[in-house]
């Protein structure tokens, strides 16, 4: 009988739930106000090239990320969604008898990639939801190459400051890679928030990833990066597979760099109706987290039974059981229509 490899055998698979159209969809951390109408033409345009392979590498948008951060382009790479560059990160710098580390309650992606190339993943517990970096810095071993960091975090919503994170960063050793994974870097409005992209200028072992998923819209077309020093990116580029991001990514992708409206009509939105459901939430007395990000995490005495009875209203959010956080729902922030449904669905249920 066939078998994967037994370090594979032990891994959950990451099957969700099926989106169903009917449905209101708060379950992903979508931005939820549609692609921009701008990026939208210029993939209907791309749609008679689809014939040609894409340029390797995806030399012209590297250029436009490099230009706007102020690097250079060999200190860029992409990835086929940011969840890709994670993997890539896992996949040149860890082996069997190596160790990697993150919290216990954060992305998914980060134990999955790690477990995949056979490394022991420590998962730090959190301390009140947050990355606990003391934790995980008492964690580290002569066996440690690699620390994943989501800042902000998912499913919490929750930063780190600067006043945390730069010495944190500037102790570690330089044979350890740090990853910063910024998914929701446009999101945050906090002047606490950390300049990672300063590290990189620094420290030869940070790597910072940033996503097109999430404020640019375009979850579906799976495009994200990376940015860290040459010798970082040089590494990711030996175990990247040629042509890994597709035409009409890369796109759309450059289209949507310079649309700033469209970032910032998303950005605006976020703000408002985060706003919209913090003074809902507090006014059912439901529990959440303080967010810097387009989701919110709630805490309830029974979120399954909650999560079940919101989808019989139509309203799909997620359980935050498989990020080791049983008392939680993750719930995208909407559009206002949307959330109005989620708040009123909430109120029949808490109040029952
Ligand atoms: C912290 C974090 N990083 C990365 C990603 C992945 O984004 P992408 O769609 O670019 O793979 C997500 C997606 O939800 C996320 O929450």
């Amino acid at each position: 009988m066939m078998k994967p490899a037994s370090h594979i055998f032990a891994m959950p698979d990451y099957l969700q739930e099926v989106p169903q159209a009917s449905k209101i969809w708060l379950a992903s951390n979508e931005n939820c106000y549609g692609p921009s109408p701008k990026v939208v033409e210029v993939i209907a345009g791309a749609l008679t090239q689809v014939n040609r392979y894409p340029n390797e590498g995806g030399y012209l948008l590297r250029e436009a990320i490099a230009a706007k951060h102020s690097v250079s382009i060999s200190q860029v790479i992409l990835g086929n969604g940011s969840s890709e560059v994670v993997e890539l990160i896992a996949r040149a710098f860890l082996q069997p008898q190596d160790n990697a580390i993150t919290s216990a309650q954060t992305f998914v992606m980060y134990p999955h990639a790690i477990r995949s190339t056979g490394a022991e993943c420590r998962q730090i517990p959190a301390k009140d939801f947050a990355y606990d970096l003391d934790a995980i810095a008492a964690a580290i071993d002569e066996h440690t190459r690699v620390i994943y960091v989501a800042n902000p975090n998912n499913p919490t919503g929750l930063m780190i400051g600067k006043a945390i994170l730069d010495p944190f960063v500037a102790s570690l050793s330089s044979n350890i890679v740090v990853v910063l994974d910024e998914a929701y870097f446009d999101y945050v409005e906090s002047d606490d928030f950390p300049q990672a992209l300063e590290y990189v200028k620094s420290f030869p072992n940070v790597i910072v990833l940033r996503t097109f998923s999430k404020v640019h819209s375009l979850a579906g077309l799976r495009i994200g990066y990376g940015i860290g020093s040459e010798a970082v990116i040089s590494s990711l580029n030996r175990v990247r597979a040629p042509y890994n991001v597709n035409v009409l990514a890369e796109r759309a992708a450059l289209a949507a760099l310079e649309d700033e409206e469209h970032v910032r009509l998303s950005k605006e939105g976020n703000r408002h109706e985060r706003r919209f459901l913090e003074s809902s939430l507090d006014r059912l007395g439901v529990r959440y987290l303080p967010t810097t990000a387009n989701f919110f995490l709630t805490i309830l005495h029974d979120p399954s039974d909650v999560a079940a009875q919101l989808k019989q209203n139509g309203i799909v959010v997620r359980t935050t059981g498989r990020f080791n956080i049983p008392e939680g729902i993750r719930v995208t922030i909407g559009t206002h229509e949307e959330n109005i449904a989620f708040i009123e669905a909430l109120e029949k249920i808490v109040t029952k």
